[in-house]
């Protein structure tokens, strides 16, 4: 058994890759691999009879450019002229799902992310929600979110406005940074009047849930000017604002990893922490989101049940993600980053994965708690009611660890990571991994991983 002194150090350590993404890397838990089209269909038809709240989560993989920092599935080139094609791959994903999916399992989350949305334009992602409307039990009764960049919500203010009338409330837009030479380096299109000029756009079409996204702990981003950024971004009055920390695994940038310190990054989230909850952005200390909202955690309904509740998930469209009661998949395109496998498959009328792994219940469990601590608490009751198991029972050892280093406490609602333990969260996040993924992560080969 792995010593937990041993594992918290090396998660401080590996800073970069001991995040809410699990598991470690794409190849981890290949010993779970479910191989061949007749088990993956039986398999599948077996778990979703037990799936009765999903979310659902649709990826658009274009984008007018890629940015270097970008670690989505987004397409360029040829294929970035396929979109009636993959629109098409969609809409029959989805019939595929039909026959699976019960009328009755109901729809708690519904997100369309990229990629950038709204590159499809309004009238293919109409057909997209008709379809879905058709085919699942979704209703305009939850909160749908769509993502844009700046560029596009003043270039295609059209269509930002039949968007909003197809039923999505919330919209989220990308500003990362508004230093100019950085923007420069990642190949982004942006400065603070295209900004300014797209949250006008944004709220004339109607949009009333609106989250701006930053993103910080580049290489070449000192704290200074990551706070002016966060102070502009009050200035443009979201609801919301979210704080992404680079993650550099298998990005372009990766090799940046290793100039950027834990002590800056946190020191970059600490500035940003009291700007935003002075200017009355509030969230729990650690979490990434912060609402302005009075009993609105800022995320999507998709993201807030996922985080909360660990509620499956069906993942549509190219590289999409899934996660079940019993298993975890990615669509084709996830380790290609290209479409044309998806779409082929989809044509061959059968499902466009490229991996699905069957996860013995510690794995699902180290998976459900990583993304938990997105927002820094486990909700014991939403434990219990997933595992069907005491949080503190099946974690014991590492609540009293966490608590004699005053890392995290606990009471009859929630387990709570405090100040001190997301200062030092990739120490916290390991103590849950399953017993091959905390090897894993005591013996791997960094440099290997990031590349
Ligand atoms: C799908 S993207 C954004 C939508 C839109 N395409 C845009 O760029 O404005 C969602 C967010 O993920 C964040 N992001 C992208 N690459 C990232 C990375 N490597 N690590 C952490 N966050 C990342 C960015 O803040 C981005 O706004
Ligand atoms: S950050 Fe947004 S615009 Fe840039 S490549 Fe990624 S999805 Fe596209």
């Amino acid at each position: 058994m792995t010593n937990l002194n041993n594992l918290f150090d090396r998660g401080m350590e590996l800073h970069y890759i001991a995040n809410t993404a699990y598991p470690l890397t794409p190849t981890s838990v290949r010993e779970y691999a479910i191989k061949g089209e007749e088990a993956v269909n039986a398999f599948l038809a077996q778990e979703y009879k037990q799936i009765n709240e999903l979310c659902l989560y649709v990826h658009i993989p274009f984008c007018k450019t890629r940015c270097k920092f970008c670690e989505y599935v987004v397409v360029s080139g040829s294929e970035a002229e396929l979109k009636d094609k993959y629109l098409d791959a969609v809409l029959k994903e989805i019939e595929l799902y039909s026959e699976i999916v019960g009328n009755d399992t109901r729809i708690l989350g519904f997100d369309i992310g990229g990629g950038t949305p709204t590159e499809l334009g309004a009238a293919r992602i109409e057909k997209i929600t008709n379809k879905l409307l058709n085919t699942f039990n979704l209703t305009d009764e939850i909160s749908w979110s769509i993502e844009t960049t700046p560029y596009n919500a003043i270039h295609k203010f059209d269509e930002l406005k039949d968007i909003r009338e197809l039923g999505f409330r919330r919209l989220s837009m990308g500003v990362q940074t508004i230093n100019k030479d950085l923007l420069r380096k990642m190949e982004r299109e942006g400065d603070t009047l295209l900004y300014r000029r797209a949250v006008e756009a944004i709220r004339k079409a109607g949009f009333k849930q609106f989250n701006v996204d930053l993103m910080y702990g580049f290489k070449e981003q000192s704290i200074e000017d990551f706070e002016s950024t966060v102070e502009y971004a009050v200035s443009l009055f979201p609801e919301y604002i979210t704080l992404y920390e680079m993650r550099y695994k298998l990005t372009q940038i990766a090799t940046d990893a290793f100039d950027v310190t834990r002590a800056k990054v946190n020191q970059q989230y600490r500035i940003a922490y009291e700007i935003l909850t002075q200017n009355g952005y509030k969230a729990n200390y650690g979490k990434n989101t912060f609402s302005r909202i009075a009993n609105d955690h800022g995320t999507s309904d998709y993201l807030t049940h996922r985080v909360i509740n660990a509620t499956p998930y069906l993942g549509l469209g190219a590289g999409a993600q899934s996660l079940g009661l019993n298993y975890l998949a990615y669509n084709q395109g996830a380790a290609t980053k290209s479409i044309l496998k998806y779409i082929s498959n989809i044509e061959k009328g059968i499902f466009p994965i490229q991996d699905i792994y069957q996860l013995p219940e510690e794995e699902m469990m180290a998976k459900a708690l990583s993304v938990m601590f997105y927002f820094g608490f486990v909700n014991l009751k939403a434990f219990k009611q997933r595992f069907n198991k005491e949080f503190i029972n099946v974690f014991e050892k590492e609540i009293d660890y966490l608590k004699q280093w005053n890392l995290a406490e606990i009471d009859d609602n929630q387990f709570t990571v405090t100040k001190n333990g997301m200062d030092h969260l990739s120490g916290v996040i390991p103590m849950f991994y399953s017993e091959r993924s905390k090897n894993e992560l005591m013996t791997m080969n960094i440099e290997k991983v990031l590349k």
